[in-house]
This record gives structure tokens, C-alpha cells and sequence, in this order.
């Protein structure tokens, strides 16, 4: 349908039927675009002359502006659009931070919300401000200048920040004599640099925002061109497949309970669809129940999707709060704690490799560490930046490792910006220092199989079962997971003594005696206590197939790898036992004066201070060394080996 065409059908219904008007008007989509120009590139100029050309002007700012244009105005008197938007650098003048500003405005078609981002200093944190919500990013280029750094910079942050539709309006053509040749130019350069940043389209507009040609009607000063307006391709632009409408993500702002009867959980879709009957987790917790009914207000709705702000109830009561996130059982998000990112950074404090802050994800807030900063991005030329990186400065943008203290669900950035993005905090003013999209979760370099593929399996004729029947036992191992000074290390050598003692044979692997030999090689990054605790899985499954009973005395702070663990040794040979003792408890205690040394910031990653400990939701033992003596916990370990027949019971 022609403008022209839709206009007419909109004076006829405001005519018969006033009702089906509004209505039209009240659901016409949105569109969010971003502007992005360097300094004298002709944002503003742009910007009021979109809200001029498309009739959004007051007539009292109007005259204003006309009369301002004739004082202040850069055209000889003309009327100057820029005027219209540049109230802002007067709030700026007067020391009124206003980082970005956003300006709506609705033409037939639809709704609009330009974020305009200041183009100073901090334009990164702005940038990423008004950015990670946008549609559309339209990128100015100085016909005079054709594509400069700051053009590739802000490309390459579009789409960083997930932008998929790019306009590219090549302004003040009627400084080069309306050249389709230069515009030709400018646009080959810009699409051979810009193939690698993945956008879904790019579209390029000849204009001269000044004197309105071709941003909201088309010029007779471009008679080589034969496409769109800007205002045009920004009505008709299609972002409706851009929603993710798959992956049901609700991160839980508020639990409702008005009255004994009811119980809701209130927040906003981040995407997908929810309908009552749906089958959800809820994460961390991940107890399943199903939605009971989706409300809007006070009423009952069918299906809620992104970015409706709604409350469910569930048919069970099952454990949900505030910061926790439903998603449908049969597509879940990643949940863990190991995060990689890449982070751009917005504030004058650099950001510094092993320094713990706040991360903000959805509705949950949660402290963590950056523990490495892999490599800087240099954005001019979309490379890494070669060599290490320990700190990241305002607007640098860098590849993260994170680690949080409590796992959280989220999804990779470019599939999902709402569980995929979050930002940083400064944890002691409370300042946001920086923003992060979620790449991946880690990926582990380990091979799962062996690395060569001439690796088969040797098998001999004596079985397990032959040597457990020897010795009268099974082979088994007691995984004893906690924080440094909680008891682990005394307790599973009680377990040894009163076990030898009864007779059985067994054997204590040790953290700190196995990191002086097999482990040897093995720090306290992440990746290298993963594998810390693969090896002694090995081990233990090894010592577990001659009939021996291990017992491990790990810190082994990671769920998932004390999972792994059980995996490795087979869940019917491992028994978790957690060695229960609050970390002021541990830090009190001491023994080897290790958490002196953190406090004096001599040993980083230290587990429980600056590096997480994820503790067993459910092991199959939970020893609370603060009220039990050593030989209690023991007794109570090889009560239930007995009890499990380890020991030789009665099927032995
Ligand atoms: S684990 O995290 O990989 O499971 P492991 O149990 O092998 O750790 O080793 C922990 C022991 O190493 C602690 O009991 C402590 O004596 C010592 N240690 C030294 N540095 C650290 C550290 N940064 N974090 C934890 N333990 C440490």
C-alpha cells in the first residue's frame, strides 16, 4: 500500500468508525533506532529534521527555533533542524548529565523511539546504553569524509550489542554536487568492511538532512536514486522475526503472596511465549511444575510473550524467588557460574584481572570475579589485540572470563540480548563500571575421549567382583567436599583409622598431598581445579575397581565437577559427603595460616573469600563440624558405607 494509500484509508476511518482508529494507533509497533555520527556528521540535524519533515514539531517550538535559527543558526538564517534537538547541550552546559537522550515520536505507521547518544567521550557507555535495546542503528557518514574510525567503531559496537538492521545515511551530499559516484564509493568501502560484523541488512540512504532531501520525502536533487527515505525504510523495516519467540525465559521480579490462597511471581517475559499448562523449571532451584494461569493485571490470560510484564502462578509449590528465572523442561538455559563475555568497560577506574564485583543478570544481582581478561578487541580494525591484557580502560571493550559465587541461568548474547546481557557494578559505590554479552558457556579443551584415536581398551580375565569378593568389601568412594580449614582432611584420615581398624582396606587421597605429585602441575585457576578433581576421579575409580574404598579430601567447589566425579566413578560407587563448617568458622580455625594470607592479599582465587564454593544441594551426608567432634563424623561415614553394603553386608 502507497503512504498515500494508507492515508486515505485513515481519514475514512476516522470518519465511520473512530473506534477501529484509536485502536489501529494504540497497537502500531515500535521501532527502537539508534543514531550514531561523529561530531559534525549531522545527527541533530538529522534527527529534527526527521521530527520536522514527519510533522512532530510543536508550532510554538517551531517558532522558536525560527527564531533561534536566524541568531544561533549555522544556514545564514535559514531555519536550522539542528536547533530543534540541541536543547540538550544547554542541560549539558549547565552540568546536567544527560547520557542519552530519547525522543519518541509516531508517524501513520508506526512508533518511534530515537536514542540519541552524545558523541563525547564516554559515547561507548552511551552507546551501549541506547544500543542494547535498538532495532536499528543509523550510522551517519560525512559524504566529504566517507568512512572514518568512528564509523567502523560504532559499526563494530551495533554489533557487538546485537543491532541487526543497519541504515547507513550519507549525509551532505550537497557538498560533493549530489556525486552518485562518491556515494557509490562511500557505499563499497563501508560493505567491504562491514561483511564480518553480521547484520541481517544494510541498506544505504543518499541525504542532505539540512534541507530535508530524501530523509522524510524524496529530492529531485537525486535523480540517480530510486529507492527509499530514510523515514520510509524506517516505517517499513521488518523486525517482527527479530523477537525471539522461542526460548521462554521469566526472570521472577516480585513473589506475590497477598493472602495464604495465592502465590505469583511477577516480572517481565525476556522472550518466548508462556500459556498455562506449560510444563516449567525453575532455575537454580530446578523443581518443575506447570503454569497454572498467566494474569495480566487482575485478569486471566491466555499467553504472555516479550516483553509483557505479567505474574503466573504455578500448580505446586515448589521454590521460586525473587532473581530466580522460569524456562520451559525441554529448552533450558545454561546454568553455571563460569562465564565468557565479552565486556565493555565505561568507567575512568580501569577494570582489573582477579578484582570481584557485581553482576547484574535479569533479576538477579550476584558477586563474582573477573578472573581472566583474555585479550582486548581493538575496534578500529575489529582484531584482537595482541599480547595479554590485565586491566581494561573506559570504552575498551575485552574478552572475559567471569566467575560468579552462585550459578545463574542465562543464554548466549546473540540468541538471547535479555538473559544474555549484563552489567557490572563497583561494589563498594555502587556505580555501574561496565556491561557484558554473554558469549558461550566455557568450553572445557578437554578431550573426552583419548587424544589419539589408536587407543583401544585391554581387558583381562579378573573382574572386579573377583577381587571385592576377596578382600570382603566394595570398591567405593567417600567424596568429601569443603571449604580450606572446614575438617576434610582430618575426617577422612578418622574415616581411615576406624575403617583399618574394622579391618577394611582403603586409602586417603589428600588435596594438598596430591598437588605435590600427580597434580603437581595444577594451580587454582578454574580450568586447572576441574582438572584437579578429573584426575583424582580417575584415580579413585581405579583404586574403587581393585575393591579399595577412597576417600577424597577435595575442596572440590564446583557442582559440576563434583558431578563429573560421580560420573567418572560410576553414582552406585560415590557417596558426596559435605564437610559443613561456615567460612568464619574456617577462617577462625586456620590451621595452615592460609586465610591470613589472603587478608593480606598474598594468595588470590582463594576459595570462599574471592573464588566461589557451590555446596551440594543434596549429598548423601552433611556433617556439621561445628556441633560434631572428628570420630563423630567419622562414625557417621562408615555407618552409612555399612548401611549401603560397602562393608560387607548381607548380600556380600
Ligand atoms: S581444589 O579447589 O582444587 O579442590 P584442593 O582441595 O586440591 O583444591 O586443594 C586445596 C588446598 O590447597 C587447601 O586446603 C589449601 O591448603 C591449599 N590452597 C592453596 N592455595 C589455595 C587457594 N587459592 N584456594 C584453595 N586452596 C588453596
Amino acid at each position: 500500500m502507497s503512504d498515500q494509500e494508507y492515508r486515505i484509508q485513515d481519514e475514512d476511518l476516522i470518519r465511520d468508525d473512530i473506534t477501529a482508529y484509536l485502536r489501529k494507533h494504540e497497537t502500531k509497533d515500535l521501532l527502537r533506532l539508534l543514531t550514531c555520527g561523529s561530531v559534525d556528521d549531522g545527527k541533530s540535524t538529522m534527527i529534527g529534521r526527521l521530527l520536522y519533515d514527519a510533522k512532530m514539531i510543536y508550532e510554538d517550538q517551531l517558532a522558536a527555533v525560527t527564531r533561534d535559527s536566524k541568531i544561533h543558526g549555522t544556514t545564514d538564517g535559514d531555519f536550522d533542524p539542528a536547533l530543534l534537538t540541541d536543547g540538550l547541550k544547554a542541560e549539558r552546559e549547565q552540568g546536567i548529565t544527560i547520557d542519552v537522550a530519547y525522543r519518541y515520536f509516531s508517524t501513520d505507521r508506526r512508533k518511534f523511539i530515537i536514542a540519541d547518544c552524545p558523541g563525547h567521550e564516554q559515547y561507548t557507555r552511551n552507546m551501549a546504553t541506547g544500543a542494547s535495546t535498538a532495532d536499528l542503528a543509523i550510522i551517519l557518514i560525512d559524504a566529504r569524509h566517507g568512512v572514518v574510525t568512528q564509523t567502523k567503531r560504532h559499526s563494530f559496537i551495533c554489533s557487538l550489542l546485537g543491532i541487526k538492521h543497519v541504515a547507513v545515511a550519507i549525509n551532505k551530499l550537497d557538498l560533493v554536487d549530489w556525486s552518485e559516484e562518491i556515494y557509490d564509493r562511500i557505499r563499497d568501502e563501508y560493505n567491504a568492511f562491514v561483511s564480518r560484523l553480521g547484520f541481517a541488512d544494510i541498506h544505504f540512504f543518499p541525504i542532505c538532512a539540512l534541507h530535508g532531501d530524501n530523509v522524510v520525502d524524496s529530492s529531485k536533487n537525486l535523480p540517480w536514486y530510486d529507492g527509499a527515505t530514510l523515514l520510509h525504510h524506517m516505517e517499513s523495516v521488518n523486525i517482527a522475526s527479530d523477537r525471539n519467540l522461542i526460548d521462554m525465559r521469566f526472570p521472577v521480579q516480585y513473589v506475590l503472596r497477598p493472602n495464604l490462597d495465592f502465590r505469583g511471581f511477577s516480572g517481565t517475559v525476556a522472550s518466548g511465549v508462556v500459556r498455562a499448562g506449560d510444563t516449567v523449571m525453575s532455575l537454580p532451584s530446578r523443581q518443575k511444575s506447570r503454569v497454572k494461569s498467566v494474569l495480566l493485571g487482575e485478569d486471566v490470560i491466555n499467553e504472555a510473550f516479550a516483553p509483557m510484564a505479567v505474574t503466573l502462578t504455578l500448580e505446586d509449590e515448589i521454590d521460586v524467588s525473587r532473581g530466580d528465572m522460569l524456562a520451559p523442561v525441554n529448552n533450558m538455559p545454561t546454568i553455571g557460574n563460569e562465564i565468557e563475555a565479552m565486556v565493555v568497560w565505561m568507567h575512568d577506574t580501569p577494570a582489573q584481572q582477579g578484582r570481584s564485583y557485581l553482576f547484574k543478570q535479569t533479576t538477579s544481582m550476584v558477586p563474582g570475579v573477573l578472573t581472566d581478561l583474555r585479550y582486548k578487541m581493538d575496534v578500529n580494525n575489529l582484531r584482537k589485540e595482541a599480547g595479554e591484557a590485565d586491566s581494561l580502560e573506559l570504552n575498551e571493550f575485552g574478552r572475559c572470563h567471569i566467575t560468579l559465587h552462585r550459578p545463574i541461568a542465562f543464554d548466549p548474547y546473540d540468541r538471547n540480548r535479555a538473559t544474555g546481557s549484563f552489567i557490572i557494578i563497583d561494589r563498594v559505590t555502587n556505580v555501574t563500571v561496565g556491561a557484558g554479552m554473554i558469549i558461550d558457556r566455557v568450553v572445557r579443551e578437554d578431550p573426552v575421549g583419548p587424544k589419539s584415536k589408536n587407543i583401544a581398551e585391554a581387558r583381562g580375565t579378573i573382574h572386579r567382583q573377583d577381587r571385592e569378593t576377596m578382600l570382603g568389601q566394595r570398591g567405593h568412594t567417600v567424596w568429601l567436599t569443603g571449604l580450606s580449614g572446614s575438617g576434610k582432611s582430618t575426617i577422612a584420615y578418622e574415616v581411615e583409622r576406624q575403617l583399618t581398624a574394622a579391618g577394611r582396606l582403603c586409602i586417603v587421597l589428600d588435596g594438598d598431598n596430591v598437588r605435590h605429585g600427580l597434580n603437581r602441575d595444577l594451580g587454582f585457576s578454574a580450568d586447572d581445579r576441574t582438572e584437579n578433581i578429573r584426575r583424582i576421579a580417575e584415580v579413585a575409580r581405579l583404586m574403587n575397581s581393585t575393591g579399595i574404598i577412597a576417600i577424597t579430601s577435595f575442596i572440590s567447589p564446583y557442582i559440576k565437577d563434583r558431578q563429573d566425579a560421580r560420573e567418572i566413578i560410576g553414582a552406585e560407587h560415590f557417596m558426596e559427603v559435605h564437610i559443613d563448617t561456615s567460612i568464619e568458622v574456617c577462617e577462625a580455625r586456620d590451621p595452615k595460616g592460609l586465610y591470613k594470607k589472603v587478608r593480606a592479599g598474598e594468595i588470590p582465587q582463594f576459595t570462599g573469600i574471592t573464588d566461589p564454593y557451590e555446596a551440594p544441594d543434596s549429598p548423601e551426608l552433611k556433617l556439621a563440624t561445628e556441633s560434631l567432634s572428628a570420630e563423630d563424623c567419622a562414625r557417621a561415614v562408615v555407618a552409612l558405607l555399612d548401611d549401603g553394603g560397602v562393608l560387607g553386608g548381607d548380600d556380600q
